[in-house]
């Protein structure tokens, strides 16, 4: 496939690193946007790409990095947005109601971000020239099984990733005139960082609830994904878990 511009939001860490490196190697340009600036840097510069300091709660900055990114020529063909945060809690706690601010962030991070990004991404994708296949890009969003098999103390995440499953269609749809396709990947559970913090036998606990392959997923194999879904323009308006037949449990 012809080089692209792509950008990552959450390209330092974890599932968007991983996206940001095999997009590279399938030959894309890189810009990596993220908060952590010391860990996307390193990526960015190992990927041959460009690192950007970005927020996606924030308009200003995501409407800088989509910027950045679509500059050199083609314009920004290709968004992955792996940005997003874990938020755990129980509805009703010892000393009351769950805070309302631990919905606004997880689910301000996770999905009004999610909404953020798409948006402001696809604003840049409609002004690109179609290519031969009169496509002008792809918006990648990241949501989780959660969104369908949340657990006790879920209900912020779950929320939030729900909320990303059910724009794809919608999304996929009003873009579709334009020629820019929206989908969105489901993980189960995978070894980032996230879960890196967990004892070897807690992470291995959790591999072994998976039906097959019965242990936690890579993320280049979710890399793998985003750069499968960037290469086949039939895939349009999806959620595609990517779990090993994984179905959570209640806790
Ligand atoms: N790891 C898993 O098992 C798993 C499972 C299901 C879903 N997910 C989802 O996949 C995505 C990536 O998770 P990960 O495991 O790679 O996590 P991670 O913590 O390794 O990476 C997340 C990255 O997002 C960045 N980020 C957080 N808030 C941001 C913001 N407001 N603006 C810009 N960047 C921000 C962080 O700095 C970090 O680099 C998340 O949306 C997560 O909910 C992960």
């Amino acid at each position: 496939m012809k080089s692209q511009n792509a950008i990552v939001f959450g390209g330092a860490s974890g599932l968007g690193e991983a996206s940001a490196r095999k997009l590279a190697a399938a030959g894309h340009n890189v810009t990596v946007a993220d908060l952590n600036e010391e860990k996307g840097s390193i990526v960015a510069q190992e990927t041959g790409g460009t690192f950007v300091q970005a927020d996606v709660t924030d308009e200003d900055s995501v409407k800088a990095a989509v910027a950045s990114a679509a500059e050199g020529g083609g314009g920004l063909r290709i968004c992955v947005n792996c940005a997003g945060v874990g938020a755990a809690g129980r509805i009703v706690q010892k000393d009351g109601a769950a805070p309302m601010a631990g919905y606004d962030w997880a689910i301000g991070i996770n999905l009004m971000g999610t909404i953020n990004v798409l948006r402001l991404a696809a604003e840049v994708m409609v002004g690109n020239e179609p290519g031969d296949d009169g496509q002008r890009g792809v918006c990648i969003n990241t949501a989780s099984i959660a969104a369908y098999d949340g657990q006790i103390g879920q209900t912020a995440y779950a929320a939030g990733k729900a909320g990303v499953v059910g724009l794809t269609l919608p999304a996929a749809r009003d873009l579709a005139r334009h020629g820019v396709r929206v989908m969105t990947i489901a993980p189960g559970l995978f070894d980032t960082p996230l879960l890196a913090l967990l004892p070897e036998p807690a992470r291995k606990a959790l591999g072994d609830n998976v039906p097959f392959p019965q242990r936690l997923g890579q993320p280049d194999e979710f890399g793998d994904l985003a750069v499968h879904i960037v290469e086949n323009v039939m895939l349009n308006g999806e959620v595609i878990r990517l779990d090993g037949a994984l179905r959570m449990a209640p806790k």
